[in-house]
């Protein structure tokens, strides 16, 4: 399969998100797609699936020029992609869900459909509980479900959208040999959108830059890092050096807390993060760390154990009340958890606020608005609608919509789908409220953001917490034992 992108071109207002992009794609290869947020990369993979028309400009498929009006129609001339937020609807189980998907018979084939997902999700070793719902299924088996879906629709060439922000090592690993064994096993194409480097240095064949709506350079991988990050920017971005701070009382305090899931039960965890530290939670997705976040923030219950906060007993309080009391939280899932489709960064703003007075000033709000833009440098208009920002500005703007003063602030991937500057800058953030006193636990999948940026660290495998580990001193090897159940 040959594709061809031909001077494609698609602005929003004044922003010029793909501005005259040419690309040729070639059947059998990896392609990396690199570019820092707002780039234009997810806008002209949205294209070219369907998902979106371009203003002007071709896609032309084995020299015949195409139109797509859905994704459903670009996947009938072999067009798959996984998008960055997957779009499933929670309720339904694993293989209703993927029924649905894929035909709209009134009399669904159970037979026949549980046929096909065993074939490909054992053809890929993927492990999903087809009778689990979605809403209870990890980001990364959300994920290898579409991947499955995609494959049964007949997708030849196949666009993933930063599939590897907020999945496991693990799970990454075995995602990337499913997409070695479709591109040279199975002769697909794949584009993977990615900001982690190191990905599509091992990975891709070849890389395309993207930079500002234009493409401004295609290069064979392996190259060094230097190179691609220098196209990205424009420059290599420095890196700050981490501020040393002395930790003071305890904030958060967890004595003997359990709780109790469907799917798992942590227990026994103990745990003290003092003001002005910032404390890493490591460990394979779904292994509790994400639990015990949850329920600091009052999203999940434990019926066992304490948890308090500034020494006052805060077990069972709720999300509000929480909220108030001083705790700030940034859930995984942007557009499920923490922003809302369809609201302008206006509305956040305003909903956000401590207290909701009867007659809302939108005039002032507005002013607000733009202050924060500008503070968070999120590209955008106050009227800019959360889900038209791209994935970096989207967790911009939730860090923008933290209030001042906190005693606490919860994360889960804080620098999930950003690019490099955007992470660091990010982590400054969060380094100036550690300096004035706001404790910090978070987690991630990123082993060496959890080094690099948290003073101590604890690892999460099945439901257990390990000892506590100080993260001048531990490295990658011992977290990664940790990680693995191993003491
Ligand atoms: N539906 C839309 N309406 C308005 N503006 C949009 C829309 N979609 C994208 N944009 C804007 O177009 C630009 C490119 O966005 P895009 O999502 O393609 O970037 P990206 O390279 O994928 O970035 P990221 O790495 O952050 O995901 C951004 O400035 C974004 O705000
Ligand atoms: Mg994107």
């Amino acid at each position: 399969m040959h594709i061809e992108l031909r001077d494609i071109r698609k602005h929003f207002g004044p922003v010029k998100a793909n501005d005259g992009i040419n690309l040729v794609f070639e059947g059998g290869r990896i392609y990396g797609l690199l570019g820092e947020n707002g780039a234009g990369k997810s806008t002209l993979m949205k294209i070219l699936s369907g998902f979106q028309p371009p203003d002007s400009g071709e896609i032309v498929i084995d020299g015949q020029p195409q139109r797509f009006s859905s994704p459903a129609e670009a996947l009938g001339k072999g067009i798959g992609m996984l998008y960055q937020d997957p779009l499933d609807i929670p309720a339904f189980n694993v293989k209703d869900n993927y029924l649905l998907g894929r035909d709209r018979r009134v009399i669904l084939n159970y037979k026949t459909a549980r046929a096909e997902l065993d074939e490909i999700t054992s053809r890929f070793s993927f492990e999903i509980d087809q009778q689990a719902t979605i809403e209870n299924l990890s980001l990364g088996e959300r994920q290898q479900l579409e991947l499955t879906r995609l494959l049964v629709g007949g997708a030849q060439f196949l666009i993933l959208d930063e599939p590897t922000t907020g999945i496991s090592a693990d799970q990454k690993d075995k995602l990337f040999n499913s997409i070695r064994k479709l591109a040279w096993e199975e002769g697909k194409t794949i584009i993977l959108v990615s900001h982690k480097l190191d990905e599509v240095q091992e990975l891709c064949g070849e890389a395309m830059i993207l930079r500002k709506g234009k493409m401004v350079g295609r290069t064979p991988v392996p190259c060094s890092n230097e190179q691609l990050v220098e196209k990205m920017f424009g420059q290599i971005p420095l890196r700050g050096e981490r501020p040393v701070y002395e930790v003071g009382e305890p904030v958060l305090e967890l004595q003997n807390v359990r709780i109790p899931t469907y799917r798992l039960t942590v227990e026994n965890i103990n745990l003290t993060v003092r003001a002005g530290e910032i404390f890493g939670l490591a460990g394979l997705e779904g292994s509790g760390q994400q639990l015990v976040l949850k329920a600091c923030a009052g999203l999940v219950k434990n019926d066992q154990g304490r948890i308090s906060l500034a020494g006052q007993d805060i077990t069972h309080w709720s999300y509000q009340r929480l909220r108030t009391a001083g705790i700030g939280y940034i859930a995984a899932g942007r557009l499920e958890e923490g922003l809302v489709a369809g609201l302008t960064i206006t509305e956040h703003l305003v909903l956000s606020q401590p207290s909701h007075k009867f007659f809302i000033d939108w005039a002032s709000a507005q002013k607000q608005s733009e202050a924060r833009i500008t503070q968070f440098q999120v590209v955008g208009r106050p009227e800019s609608l959360a889900d038209e920002l791209s994935g970096g500005n989207q967790q911009r703007l939730l860090f923008g919509l933290l209030w001042e003063s906190l005693k606490l602030i919860l994360l889960e991937h804080p620098t999930r789908g950003l690019d490099v500057r955007s992470s660091d800058w990010i982590w400054e953030q969060l380094y100036a409220r550690r300096n004035s006193g706001t404790a910090i636990l978070f987690m991630s999948s990123d082993l060496d953001e959890i080094i690099d940026r948290s003073d101590r660290i604890a690892v999460f495998s099945g439901g257990k917490m390990s000892r506590i580990l100080d993260a001048k001193t531990t490295s990658v090897e011992e977290v990664g034992r940790l990680i693995g159940g191993q003491e």
